[in-house]
């Protein structure tokens, strides 16, 4: 049984005879999927997300290039580059694998990936990547771009909307006939218009939830396989923008007429549960061990408020000016 110590200003617990600091263990035991990450060696816990999904859709199969739309901290582009990069019978084969990752924040170097600083949102990032596909086409686009939520739902859902409709604007210009688009999505009520123009490209769109994506949480992926653009249609840099009408004519319709976006709950059902607390011993003949997190954040925009916190110059009105090269270092990743 645990048992609370009092150290040294620190609260400690004893869990099996070892000893953790409370404040850096309490989020693996909340966090299944995050304290895994840390021992795996993913940036982040959504490493999962794209491996679950890959366990279903079988997603990496023959693909050589690939893009990483909204990347950092890079768990995603870890995934495909160990899945891309670490088939050892391609390297003999010769065959040349690209993997392009972009997000708007900085992101640490990963082997054998390029990367673009940009908004995938802006005319200009989106030629830059066109740019390293052009004669070559990806085989596979991945987005799991997220805004900033404000707690807004609908405000939150409509830019999450834009993020994905300008990943798919990206994708008509760089993904082979074929090839497939992976992309987050919020299942709020505009998921079924989303659908539909994305059905528009795709033969096969379904609506996944990973075991590792919290139940509490309205994401979910888009899996978009078998990319076949209409006849005759010609990639432009203008988004597809979401109808304001669609609610009074398109939502409304019942019956047959009404779309049903297909959903799949997917992982294996042995999977941890994303929603769950468990304990720090996971196995009884492997004793827990604090892991810190494979890739601090570069920094990150709160790294000042934090900062001007713990040193109490919150009301100063000079607390401004203090520069990057006089702020510590942040506190560890957990997306
Ligand atoms: C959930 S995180 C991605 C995590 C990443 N897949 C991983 O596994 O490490 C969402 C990312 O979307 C990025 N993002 C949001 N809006 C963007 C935009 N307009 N252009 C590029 N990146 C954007 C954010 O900077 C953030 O890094």
């Amino acid at each position: 049984m645990a048992a609370t110590l009092v150290g040294t200003g620190r609260r400690r617990a004893r869990t099996n005879g070892s000893e953790v600091r409370m404040g850096r263990s309490s989020k693996d035991k909340r966090d299944i999927y995050y304290r895994l990450a840390k021992e795996e060696g993913w940036r982040a816990r959504s490493a999962f997300k794209l491996l679950q999904l890959d366990q279903e859709f079988n997603l990496f199969t023959g693909v050589n290039r690939a893009v990483d739309l909204c990347a950092a901290p890079g768990s995603w582009s870890q995934v495909l580059s160990r899945k891309l990069r670490g088939q050892e019978e391609k390297a003999e084969k010769g065959e040349e694998v690209k993997i392009v990752a972009v997000d708007l924040q900085a992101m640490a170097p990963l082997p054998g990936v390029t990367q673009i600083q940009g908004d995938i949102t802006k005319v200009s990032t989106a030629q830059e990547i066109i740019r390293h596909f052009e004669g070559q086409p990806a085989d596979l686009v991945v987005c799991d771009g997220a805004p900033d939520v404000t707690g807004l739902h609908d405000v939150d859902e409509y830019i999450q909307a834009q993020l994905l409709l300008a990943a798919l604007n990206i994708t008509t210009h760089v993904l082979k006939p074929g090839g497939t688009f992976v992309a987050k999505i919020f299942r709020g009520k505009d998921v079924t218009l989303l659908y539909s123009q994305l059905k528009i490209f795709f033969s096969g769109v379904t609506c996944a939830k990973p075991r590792s994506s919290r139940n509490s949480s309205i994401e979910a992926f888009v899996v978009c396989q078998n990319y076949s653009p209409p006849e005759g249609y010609v990639p432009n840099m203008s988004n597809p923008l979401l109808d304001h009408s669609y609610d009074v004519d398109f939502n409304q319709l019942d019956g047959p007429n009404r779309v049903i976006v297909p959903f799949l709950a997917c992982g294996d059902l042995s999977a941890f549960d994303s929603d769950r607390t468990y304990p720090l011993q996971l196995h009884a003949d492997k004793q827990y061990q604090y892991t810190p997190p494979a890739q601090p954040p570069i920094c990150p925009p709160y790294q000042q408020a934090c900062h001007l916190r713990k040193n109490n110059l919150l009301s100063r009105e000079d607390a401004l000016s203090v520069g990057p090269s006089q702020r510590p270092e942040p506190p560890a990743e957990s997306n």
